[in-house]
């Protein structure tokens, strides 16, 4: 269960989050659970959170080292900060940003050589939706951004199907059109990776997802996990998550 805190929380927030939080996830053992806020929060986060199973992710990096690039943080940077995983790829930066497959290679390569788990972003816009186009998005996500990998890297990173849709608009997937999205990923993974890479992969569900539709999305076989946006800056939201009861 992965929380995505998006551009909101100051360092004195954080603290205050992880105050209330880590005590209700004390005994959590279902599930691996990541918060990734701001860059400027994350050395808090990474304090606040030594010695417990909470891992701590950027949303973003750059896939250089080190160089004259203004306003990047490098994969080499967060993992010295105590980073552990990282978002790539998240619509915001598709739609924002101009992110583009070839970037997402760039920096699943960089996150995986700086021993960070990418959590690698895909998903279709509504009229891509509307149009029947799902599918086809995907795949050519997929084919641009991941296929490119060795089997050993690909084994390394956690897969997130967040259609635009349904982010922040309080619009879920059905668990139904959740699941089915994840299957065609994970088809895609086994054609490419095989059977036994395709069920070992996680593909978290993100868009919409709170303590009351969470149970419905994980009793998909399909959905290994979630990122949650809106509901993962409440401490008490997202411990219900990660809580969550079958
Ligand atoms: P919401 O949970 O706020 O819809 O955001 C989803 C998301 O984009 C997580 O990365």
């Amino acid at each position: 269960m992965a929380g995505n805190w998006k551009m909101y929380k100051t360092p004195a927030e954080t603290h205050a989050f992880f105050e209330t939080f880590k005590p209700l996830v004390g005994h959590a053992s279902q599930c691996d659970i990541v918060i990734c806020p701001p860059f400027p929060d994350l050395h808090a986060a990474v304090l606040e959170t030594r010695g417990s199973a909470i891992g701590i992710g950027a949303q973003n990096l750059y896939w250089g080292k080190e160089g004259a690039v203004t306003g990047e943080v490098s994969g080499h940077m967060l993992q010295a900060a105590g980073c552990t995983y990282v978002i790539v790829a998240h619509s915001e930066r598709r739609q924002y940003f101009g992110e583009t497959e070839a970037d997402v290679l760039r920096k699943t390569l960089a996150a995986l050589e700086w021993n960070l788990t990418p959590i690698v972003c895909v998903g279709e816009r509504l009229e891509e939706r509307e149009s029947g186009a799902t599918e086809s998005v995907l795949a050519q996500q997929f084919d641009g951004g991941l296929a490119p990998l060795t089997p050993e890297q690909f084994a390394r990173l956690v897969i997130a199907y967040e259609p635009v849709w349904a982010i922040g608009t309080g619009k879920t997937a059905t668990p139904q059109m959740a699941a089915d999205a994840h299957r065609f990923i994970r088809q895609r993974v086994a054609a490419k990776f095989g059977d036994a890479q395709a069920a070992a992969t996680r593909i978290l569900y993100g868009g919409s997802v709170k303590p009351d539709n969470v149970k419905a999305l994980m009793a998909q076989d399909e959905i290994d996990g979630a990122l949650v946006g809106g509901a993962s800056l409440d401490p008490k939201s997202f411990a219900a998550i990660v809580n969550y009861t079958v």
